[in-house]
């Protein structure tokens, strides 16, 4: 059986071929974005028609908090719409029948009922900063349930919380609040910094996922899940920005004081998502917020030295 997984070196793909690698049953294919520009179409089909990968994930997009959506709305609107256009067609021209494909909590309406379930989708106006992102994941999965009813694919859609660990981004500029709060608390303590400034309140609620248990629980949708609707991923831990924070720096060992910006934005006061769905196939998120936060710095210890904080998003 081969497996391909697009965007194989990002959070959520990389934590996918931690998973995967070294399955005897299993080829797995990947293509880093040098050797597969996946906006190109010609290119992406020709690959995949070589290839010919028997499943596929979509793990590859364009993706980042509330400052890189604010700051390139067309890069977040275009590419991913390029991207899961190109996959989602390439695949059914290369036969592939079961394919997983993301989308994103910023799909529902900023003032959803909590907690967020499929069917509240498309009741109301989105977050206007990550609308152009939420758009293209509406694509993406209208692309899916189109191709199922047109030619009987088996394309699915999982809608993660936000995803945290290994591999992720941490410019504190453009990153997700997670891992920008560890690079600024990181930074902090490196210069002796007295305080750390982060934006809101701190009173937004937000849920967070490990992206290993997010690995888990792709595969059994990959292998159980046969709805035609977009299935929520939501871990049940949610803490508030602030507790966020505090916890933050306490792995990092950032004793300063946290400061709240609050005349910048909050994003949605909360957002949860309703996982009865994933819980039936028999999938709870494993990982605690604390230990997940400790293994991501760890890793970021490791592969990330390089400096550079500034203001921290307080939401997703
Ligand atoms: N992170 C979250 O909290 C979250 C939450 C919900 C849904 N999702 C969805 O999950 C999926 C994966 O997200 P992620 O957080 O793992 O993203 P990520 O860490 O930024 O990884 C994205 C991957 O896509 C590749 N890529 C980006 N643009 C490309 C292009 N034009 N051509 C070829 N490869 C390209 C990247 O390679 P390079 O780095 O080499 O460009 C990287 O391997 C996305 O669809 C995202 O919308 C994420």
């Amino acid at each position: 059986m081969r497996r391909y997984i697009a965007g194989h070196t990002g959070l959520v793909g990389s934590a996918l071929v931690r998973r995967w690698a070294g399955q005897p049953s299993m080829e797995l294919l990947t293509a880093t974005h040098a050797q597969l520009e996946l906006t190109e179409p010609r290119a992406v089909w020709a690959w995949l028609e070589a290839n010919r990968p028997h499943e596929m994930v979509l793990a590859a997009g364009k993706v980042g908090g509330i400052g890189a959506n604010a700051g390139e709305p067309v890069a977040f609107l275009y590419e991913n719409l390029m991207m899961e256009a190109n996959l989602i067609r390439g695949a059914w021209q290369a036969g592939v029948r079961r394919l997983l494909n993301f989308g994103s909590s910023c799909m529902y309406p900023k003032a959803c009922p909590q907690p967020m379930r499929p069917e509240h989708l498309m009741t109301g106006p989105m977050e206007p900063t990550s609308e152009p992102y939420a758009i293209a994941k509406w694509a993406g999965l209208s692309l899916c349930q189109s191709y199922n009813r047109q030619h009987g694919t088996q394309y699915l859609t999982a809608i993660p919380c936000t995803v945290y660990g290994p591999g992720d981004h941490f410019d504190a500029q453009t990153a997700h609040v997670l891992s920008a709060l560890i690079r600024k608390c990181h930074d902090a303590k490196a210069q002796g910094a007295r305080s750390v400034s982060l934006w809101g309140t701190g009173n937004a609620r937000r849920e967070f996922v490990y992206a290993d248990d997010l690995a888990e629980a792709c595969e059994l949708v990959l292998a159980r899940y046969d709805g035609d609707g977009p299935i929520n991923i939501g871990s049940g831990q949610t803490c508030t920005i602030r507790e966020l924070a505090e916890l933050v720096a306490d792995v990092v060992g950032f004793q300063g004081e946290l400061q709240w910006v609050r005349s910048e934005p909050d994003g949605a006061l909360e957002k949860r998502l309703e996982a009865s769905a994933i819980h039936r196939l028999g999938w709870t998120a494993r990982t605690p917020l604390r230990e997940g936060v400790a293994r991501t710095y760890q890793w970021f210890l490791e592969h990330e030295t390089h400096q550079g904080a500034s203001k921290v998003a307080c939401a997703s």
